[in-house]
């Protein structure tokens, strides 16, 4: 008898999809195993054997739906407080650095909107939550 593993890695699932998807008997002569993030993450995904992403069209992230609702100015620069906006549109800056929750720094062109979420424009570099 052997075992073979399977590393799932789930991207973007709400709770109950991700839970569901773990609850799920694994196949014969297999153990499975998962790992879950957010947002994509590439050294999870380079392990995974399955990748389940949740790819809907309808989960714009928050500056598209700020943008959409005609918001350009998503906070102001630390030091000349100057108004800041979408600038690399990927994740790769610090222009649409935004308080999300109650979470300082995080980039709303990257992290998808969902109901209920409070986004306040974010003063200065942000106060760290610990
Ligand atoms: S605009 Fe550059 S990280 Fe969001």
């Amino acid at each position: 008898m052997y075992h073979c593993f399977i590393h799932f890695y789930l991207v973007g699932l709400e709770r109950d999809e991700s839970e569901a998807l773990q609850e799920m008997p694994a196949f014969e002569n297999f153990v499975h195993m998962f790992t879950e993030s957010a947002q994509p993450d590439l050294s999870l995904a380079a392990r995974a054997d399955v990748i389940l992403a949740d790819l809907r069209m309808d989960a714009e992230t928050i500056a598209a739906a700020l943008h959409a609702a005609g918001i350009r100015r998503l906070g102001h620069s630390p030091e000349l407080h100057r108004p800041r906006g979408l600038f690399c549109a990927i994740g790769n800056c610090s222009s649409c650095f935004m308080t999300v929750n109650g979470q300082p720094n995080v980039r709303v062109c990257v992290t998808r909107v969902k109901n209920g979420m409070r986004v306040e424009e974010q003063h200065g570099k942000g106060v760290v939550v610990t």
